[in-house]
């Protein structure tokens, strides 16, 4: 069974809007038996805040073996966690990854600890701050075969013409500014460059990040939209 049909029988199984809270073994089980000897290559997950867990991971590197994207694109690039584990794992030949331009100035002078774990906006720029800092450390040590296929855009997202930037996609991967308006302009403009593949978006049921997981909910009166349980990714299949 190919994986269109695959893909297929699992929408089925759900009614056409609604968020539905899945396993993660529901999502294995749609992968081919053929790559199940495959191994995957990571770092360990790193433990300051800002990037992904293990099981994040594997949500994002199982929708891509199953869509076997040619043109990613990421938004929020961060330290390159994300970006590293697309370029080493995914066979796209295109791995778009965004994020805001550099600035002599931090936004905040000395960060509230507490408050970088409890406010949104705070946390969103602390890791704005951090980023600006410390830039993509992550890609540092990839292979010349591997950087080249990832294109950073250093640009506020919601000033993209993601069609101009990007062309078509066919994964997107919406990891940057949290607040509600910049989710839902994310969100459309790549819906609009997207024919079919995968939106996935991060931090939904998250503690700090709530509108993403608002956002998400008043999606789904209308979008049939998947949660992992145990996980932070949320993602929607497009086109199937
Ligand atoms: C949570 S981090 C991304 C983490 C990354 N995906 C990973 O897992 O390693 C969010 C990033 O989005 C960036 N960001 C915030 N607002 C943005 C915007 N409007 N446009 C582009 N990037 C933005 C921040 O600078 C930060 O680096």
């Amino acid at each position: 069974m190919n994986a269109n049909t695959r893909i297929a029988d699992f929408l089925k199984q759900f009614p056409a809007h609604g968020l539905h809270t899945i396993k993660l073994k529901d999502l294995l089980s749609l992968r081919d038996a053929a790559n199940f000897q495959r191994d995957i290559v990571t770092t360990f997950p790193p433990v300051t805040i800002g990037s992904v867990t293990l099981v994040d991971q594997i949500v994002l590197l199982c929708l891509d073996e199953l869509l076997a994207p040619e043109r990613i694109l990421e938004i929020g690039t961060f330290q390159g966690f994300t970006t590293r584990l697309f370029a080493k794992n995914s066979a796209a030949n295109t791995i778009y990854s965004v994020d805001l331009p550099a600035v002599q100035e931090s936004i905040l002078a000395s960060p509230d600890a507490a408050k970088v774990l409890s406010d949104g906006d705070y946390n969103d720029d602390f890791l704005r701050d951090v980023q600006n800092r410390s830039g993509e450390v992550y890609l540092a040590g990839l292979a010349a075969a591997e950087r080249q296929r990832i294109k950073l855009v250093k640009q506020d997202s919601t000033t993209i013409d993601f069609g101009q930037a990007f062309g078509s996609v066919d994964f997107v991967f919406i990891d940057g500014g949290h607040h509600y308006d910049i989710v839902r302009s994310d969100t459309e403009k790549s819906l609009a460059i997207l024919g079919k593949g995968v939106v996935v978006w991060h931090d939904f049921s998250s503690g700090i990040h709530s509108d993403v997981t608002r956002y998400l909910t008043e999606r789904a009166a209308e979008n049939r939209i998947f949660h992992v349980n145990g996980s932070l990714c949320a993602f929607q299949l497009i086109g199937f």
